[in-house]
């Protein structure tokens, strides 16, 4: 029934079933509206087909106002060369115009403008109201003009312009723009979107004409703040930076090419190479048989890489798309970013005008270039060429600093980054050998993507089909992907970091030898891992619940063992409940110097190695922390102290230890520096075994510090399952024992007691002569096992960072991943 129902509408539409197949002449109004639809698509149009002509005058200002998305109100302010009075009646006609007079212009026109259409097509879908003046006139005058031709400005009034106060320039205001088209206008949706649009349309001239000195501005009605907003003077990069922010200023190259200059005259040198590459034969001399252009922008480096496509792409300073252009482009970055990731770029190219036909679309989005596939070829080698400079000082500065692991380096870094630095590389010196372009190229990252495929095949992987855009860098991390069990979310791969503790650390690097075997456990034989008599609730810790002994490890990993500790906190670990003010007090401070931020750092790092024998590298997130690690052990040691206080299980000593003798070995020792008023050696060590065999009750209460009537220490505590402090440290804390704490006050005591202690504990075993010290980092096998094994691991769980490591910088970030982008993305 469709044909019936149409011929039946056609029959009503003509009248008599007899004028129905009959031409006519379609009324003016009817083709003007008609056009106008297809010139002003939505405000965004409008506001550009305005901003043209403002700058067609020689605005150095435009600002715009927009109220409900541009649909209630558009509003356009220039300071360019204004209206004559007497064109105020004719400027809203179609086919009125001041730039072009006979065809012929058209093969030379330098204005934006030059059909007389659009002012004309807005007057026939909105209601538009104008106000101009020029320099020679003593005032503005403004008229309101609806389908193409002048209205009174009040019922009843004169349609002729009427004179006004107002400044040098012209404002446009655009009403309630498709009111006669509730269609389309049904169709438009969120206001916002078509704010958007507007503002999107106004930051590309903004960042275009920044730095021909003209200041753009775009806000809503009556919101104080611009949503663009560029001041005279600016470069094209503050611009960018203006309306797009500093991420994305941060990462631009800039580029110029081309083999002419901006005004048009021949370019001699590297830029005229580049174009008479691309077009094989011609030469410059010839130049209305060759391509010539000129060409300089921004664009962002492989740091950065956005979800949005942003391609701005003026051609004479008229705002164009061309998807040859674009794909050129396309082409060279999806080898180096990461899969959806899209560059920022803004190219500005000059071609002589007779090079190119503007008059191709009814919004004159579209151009038409006379030698197109040059011109694209050469574009996609002054990028190309751009960006794989930017990448060459980093690659170099990557392999300067950081010795690479050979494994990682040939095949792994390989694998997920096939399309990186050197093939990128190893395609453009290709590309530089024979006449190519970017169709050229496409084959040529095709069969990048061909055998990235075959390659992941033969490693096993799953070769997921491509998209034909796709490149060898996408299609290899897709096949990453298609390997992983779950659908991840994407990743910035600047953020892509290591997780796991066990993976590779400094050590290939650095030591010369790890064989494994396990070494003596020094202070095994005097010392054993003794359960504490009771815990908290009273009750005798059972010998099962113990950690292994050094000896149980090393019997049960034989020849491998080392010494280890938990990464986790033990369930048999618990915290004192000691109601003792002192303690209570001393738990509090804990508490309260805690640093929030750097507790995920310790509790979430990864060990990446010992730099020396005080410092260590770990890693967490994006950053690598130089961490001191004795002062982190000294305060995890004091606060175990504190936190087991009366709980903690003892070390019992076998043989004892001589209190007299370890500190007579002490005060032997210059560094002790003992004053002759403190008495002799003898005496002094005396003293103090005297004093610690007295204070030994309490201590061995507390702190299993025990110091039995021979003057022998019996025990120590055993803060840390699994660890044995080195006995180097010995004769000194049986000094500081008696000479640093505070016997008289309870707090006071119980804290130097702990802090003693765990000096002891910080203490790292001195390399002895048999030691094999560990190539790069001078420290001894036995220090760096304890630090690796024992101390970092625990640090995880049994640390509670305080602010004061931050202040002493004993936690200090020395690098962040996403600066160091491109030496871990190669690494
Ligand atoms: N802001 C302005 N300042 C000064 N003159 C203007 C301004 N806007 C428009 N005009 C004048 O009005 C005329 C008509 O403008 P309109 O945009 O309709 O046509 P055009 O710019 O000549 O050609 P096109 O339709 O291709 O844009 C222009 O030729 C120009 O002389
Ligand atoms: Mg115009």
């Amino acid at each position: 029934d469709a044909p019936r129902l149409v011929q039946t509408q056609r029959v009503a539409m003509a009248g008599t079933a007899e004028d129905v197949d009959r031409i006519i002449r379609l009324d003016e109004a009817v083709v003007n509206r008609i056009a106008a639809g297809e010139v002003i698509q939505r405000p965004a149009n409008a506001v550009k087909e305005m901003i043209e002509n403002s700058l067609d005058a020689g605005a150095t200002q435009v600002s715009v106002t927009t109220q409900k998305g541009g649909l209630k109100l558009l509003q356009i302010q220039d300071n360019g060369h204004g209206i004559r009075r007497e064109d105020m009646a004719i400027v809203c006609e179609r086919f009125t115009t001041s730039k072009l007079r006979k065809v012929d212009d058209l093969k030379t026109i330098r204005t934006f403008g030059f059909r007389g259409e659009a002012l004309a097509s807005i007057t026939h879908v909105a209601h538009v109201t104008i106000t101009s003046r020029r320099k020679d006139s003593e005032c503005a005058y403004k008229a309101r003009y609806a389908d193409g031709v002048p209205v009174p400005l009040k019922p009843g009034g004169t349609s002729a312009p009427q004179p006004c106060a107002g400044n040098v320039g012209t404002q446009i205001q655009v009403a309630d723009l498709f009111y006669n088209m509730p269609t389309r206008l049904r169709a438009f949706g969120k206001a916002s979107d078509q704010h958007n649009r507007i503002v999107d349309v106004i930051t590309k001239y903004a960042i275009h004409y920044a730095d021909q000195g003209v200041s753009f501005t775009c806000k809503k009605h009556g919101q104080p703040s611009a949503d663009v907003h560029t001041p005279r003077g600016c470069t094209t990069r503050q611009a960018i930076r203006l309306a797009l922010g500093p991420s994305v200023e941060r990462e631009l190259l800039e580029f110029r090419g081309g083999n002419m200059e901006p005004d048009g005259t021949a370019r001699a040198g590297k830029g005229a190479k580049e174009a008479d590459d691309a077009t094989s034969e011609s030469s410059i001399a010839e130049t209305d048989t060759s391509l010539r252009y000129s060409a300089h922008g921004f664009f962002t480096n492989s740091n950065f890489s956005s979800k949005k496509s942003s391609f701005i792409l003026f051609v004479n300073n008229r705002l164009v798309e061309s998807a040859a252009i674009k794909r050129a482009f396309d082409e060279v970055y999806a080898e180096i970013l990461p899969k959806h990731g899209h560059p920022f770029v803004y190219l500005a190219l000059q071609i002589p005008p007779e090079h190119l036909d503007v008059n191709v679309h009814p919004t004159k989005k579209e151009v038409n270039f006379l030698y197109q596939d040059e011109l694209t070829t050469a574009l996609y080698r002054i990028c190309r060429e751009h960006l794989e400079n930017a990448n060459e000082s980093r690659t170099f500065l990557m392999q300067s600093l950081l010795p690479v692991n050979k494994a990682t380096k040939s095949s792994d870094a390989r694998k997920v980054y096939p399309g990186s630095a050197e093939e990128l590389r190893g395609a453009s010196a290709t590309s530089r050998g024979g006449g190519d372009g970017p169709a050229e190229a496409l084959t040529e990252s095709r069969s990048q993507k061909s055998s990235g495929r075959k390659r992941s095949r033969e490693e096993g992987a799953l070769a997921p089909s491509q998209g034909a855009s796709t490149s060898a860098l996408a299609s290899a991390s897709a096949s990453a992907k298609a390997k992983a069990p779950t659908k991840a979310a994407f990743k910035d791969p600047r953020k892509m970091i290591r997780t796991d503790a066990t993976l590779q650390t400094l050590d290939p690097y650095l030591l010369s030898r790890r064989d494994g075997k396990a070494r003596p456990f020094d202070f095994a034989r005097v010392c054993n891992h003794i359960n504490c008599d009771c815990d908290e609730n009273g009750n005798p810790d059972g010998a099962s619940k113990r950690a292994a002994s050094p000896a149980k490890i090393a019997e049960q990993l034989g020849e491998n063992a080392t010494k280890f500790a938990m990464t986790k906190r033990p369930s048999t670990f618990r915290e004192t409940d000691c109601r003792y003010d002192s303690i209570r007090a001393l738990l509090a401070d804990i508490d309260v110097h805690e640093d929030p931020k750097l507790v995920d750092t310790v509790q979430k790092h990864v060990f990446v190695g010992v730099a020396e024998e005080r410092y260590s590298f770990i890693q967490f997130r994006t950053k690598l922390y130089l961490v001191q690690h004795v002062d982190l052990a000294r305060e995890m040691f004091y606060q175990l102290a504190i936190r087991r206080f009366g709980i903690m299980g003892k070390l019992e000593l076998e043989p004892r230890v001589n209190v007299k003798e370890f500190v007579k070995h002490f005060l032997a020792d210059p560094s002790s520096r003992l004053a002759p008023s403190d008495g002799t050696p003898e005496e002094l060590a005396t003293e103090i075994a005297e004093l610690l065999r007295e204070k030994s009750e309490m201590l061995d209460e507390y702190f299993r510090i025990r110091v039995n009537e021979e003057y022998e220490l019996e025990s120590i505590p055993d803060l840390l399952e699994g660890y044995e402090p080195s006995p180097d440290g010995l004769p000194e804390f049986l000094y500081r024992l008696a000479a640093e704490v505070d016997w008289t006050r309870e707090q006071e005591c119980f804290e130097s007691v702990a802090k003693v202690l765990s000096e002891l504990y910080a203490t790292l075993p001195a390399p002895s002569e048999a030691q094999e010290l560990v190539k790069g980092t001078g420290v001894a096998e036995d220090a760096d096992q304890t630090v690796r094994n024992i101390w970092f691991p625990s640090f995880r769980w049994a640390l509670r960072p305080s602010s004061e490591l931050r202040r002493t910088s004993s936690i200090l970030e020395v690098a962040s991943l996403e600066r160091l982008y491109y030496v871990f993305e190669r690494c």
